[in-house]
């Protein structure tokens, strides 16, 4: 069984002094989180899609996905955790909680703040957890990527042939992550903040996926003015 996580726990710091968690901003005429679960909704394979969001934001979420989606029977919405691994992990709990939680079941995570997620990211995501148990969306890094300690100097310049920035989706096999996760102490839990790590600080192999450098996430204001004219540029084609 195949779910989606679509992780919408954060308060959005970096964006500044807005009175609303980032992903409730608008691009184009709806808010982000609207325009991430729509990619989540046209993929037919999810039992459900599954939307995290802060507690004080539950009800308002609902209403949105209410107003906007259509096609939205599967898709429910739960308070996520203080961090964004708590977030994932109270996805888990929810699946195990309707009894689908076992070998078989993956979980598709995606960060609500990243609405330019496409129908082929998610399929391959879901393919190669099938075939391999987890798998990270990426693109090759463009910029040289420098490496310092100390915060004043280079410490290394690592050949960027090797490098990658990391996207979501990233796609598990969600018992496989729950155990993992369990098995770190809290100082470890502080550190992993992303959760492909987990699996590679166990020794436990997580594939790649093509990612789109459309594929942004809205971080800083900066980023709500690229994804409108991204938007706009999609209405053009
Ligand atoms: N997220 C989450 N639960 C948390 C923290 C983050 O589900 N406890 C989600 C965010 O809502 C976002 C995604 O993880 O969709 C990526 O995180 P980030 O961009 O860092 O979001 P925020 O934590 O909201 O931003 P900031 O770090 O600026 O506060």
């Amino acid at each position: 069984m195949v779910y989606a996580l679509v992780l919408a726990g954060g308060i959005g710091r970096r964006m500044g002094d807005v009175n609303k968690p980032k992903q409730y901003m608008n691009i184009g005429d709806k808010p982000i989180i609207v325009h991430t679960i729509e990619k989540f909704c046209l993929y037919e394979e999810f039992e459900k899609v599954i939307v995290l969001c802060p507690k004080e934001w539950v009800e308002h979420t609902k209403s949105l996905i209410k107003k906007y989606i259509a096609t939205s029977d599967n898709v429910v919405v739960i308070e996520g955790g203080s961090m964004r691994n708590e977030t994932i992990m109270k996805g888990i709990s929810f699946i195990e909680n309707e009894g689908n939680l076992n070998d078989e079941t993956i979980i598709v995570t995606h960060d609500a703040v990243r609405p330019f997620v496409t129908y082929r990211m998610i399929k391959e995501n879901i393919e190669v957890t099938k075939e391999f148990g987890a798998c990270n969306t990426v693109i090759p890094a463009t910029d040289t990527i420098v490496c310092s300690v100390d915060q004043k100097t280079i410490a290394q310049i690592p050949d960027r042939a090797e490098l990658y920035q990391g996207q979501t989706p990233q796609s598990f096999q969600a018992l496989k992550l729950k155990e993992l996760y369990e098995s770190l102490d809290d100082d470890e839990k502080e550190v992993l903040t992303d959760a492909c790590k987990i699996f590679i600080l166990k020794g436990q192999e997580v594939r790649l996926v093509n990612g789109e450098t459309f594929n942004i996430k809205i971080t800083y204001p900066y980023d709500i003015a690229v994804a409108e004219s991204l938007l706009r540029g999609i209405a053009q084609c």
